[in-house]
């Protein structure tokens, strides 16, 4: 599993439990970044921000983020971390593996209700709740590496889905795309070669040049062999057989174009 893992959010969305119950289950540190600031500041948020208003409170809140992602570990954060470009580009440049716990408006409304805590949802109206919610949403799934719905799901299967990402099924997903579009990129270089190829079977026809140079094949054959000398992952023999593939589809190409 990867050093440290920041989960994002909108409030209500899980972040804490998750990052608790994640933690023990990876026997890693928690750390949860509104409980730092209370412990930074000496005050609840409530009073923090009651007392100083939300700007303070996000300028505060990005010196916590900073100096807490020192640590290794899960660490979950408030859910306006986003909302300045400062905490983002922070956490972008971290080596964390950010996930984004997702969840409907309603549900988080829902799971609020009787929270008393949290002064952003005691001040703000519906609508300038939903206002955050379309201006956060982007800023979480740019932000994030992976994301994860909750709705309808307890935390034990949220902390199995964050656990699954970093299996080695999770990996052998992503090392298998990355072969994948390594395979297009040759086939489409190979597509590109061939027009070049269309390019000389034309000068050679203008020219009256031979179809098949053996000598310039040859040479490319042992420069190629010189470049790659120290590289294990290519043979000489690799080398002979990827000049035939590419010289005898070069060959039928320009044959058909001679007639
Ligand atoms: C906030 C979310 C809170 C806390 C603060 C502001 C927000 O954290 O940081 O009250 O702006 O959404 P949770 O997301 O853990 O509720």
């Amino acid at each position: 599993m990867t050093n440290t893992i920041i989960l994002i959010g909108f409030m209500g969305a899980g972040k804490t439990t998750v990052g608790q119950q994640l933690a023990k289950e990876t026997k890693q540190q928690f750390l949860d970044l509104d409980d730092e600031f209370v412990k930074e500041t000496g005050t609840s948020i409530k009073s923090f921000m009651a007392d100083n208003g939300e700007k303070a409170f996000r300028t505060m809140e990005t010196k916590v983020l900073e100096d807490r992602l020192q640590n290794s570990g899960v660490i979950s954060t408030g859910g306006g971390i986003v909302e300045s470009d400062i905490n983002r580009e922070i956490i972008a440049k971290s080596d964390a593996t950010v996930i984004f716990l997702q969840a409907d408006l309603a549900t988080v409304i829902s799971r609020l209700a009787t929270d008393t805590e949290r002064p952003l949802l005691r001040q703000l109206s519906m609508k300038q709740l939903m206002d955050r919610w379309a201006l956060r949403e982007p800023l979480y799934s740019s932000l994030a590496d992976s994301t994860i719905q909750t709705n309808g799901k307890r935390p034990e299967k949220i902390v199995q889905e964050v656990i699954k990402l970093f299996s080695p099924d999770n990996a052998l997903v992503s090392l298998r795309s990355e072969i994948d579009s390594l395979d297009h990129q040759i086939v489409n270089l190979i597509s590109e070669r061939l027009t070049v190829v269309k390019e000389i079977a034309d000068v050679k026809k203008d020219t009256g040049l031979s179809v098949v140079q053996h000598g310039r094949m040859d040479q490319m054959r042992s420069e190629l062999k010189k470049e790659f000398r120290d590289d294990e992952n290519v043979s000489d023999i690799l080398i002979d057989e990827i000049v035939d593939l590419l010289t005898s589809t070069s060959i039928n190409h320009e044959n058909k174009m001679f007639g």
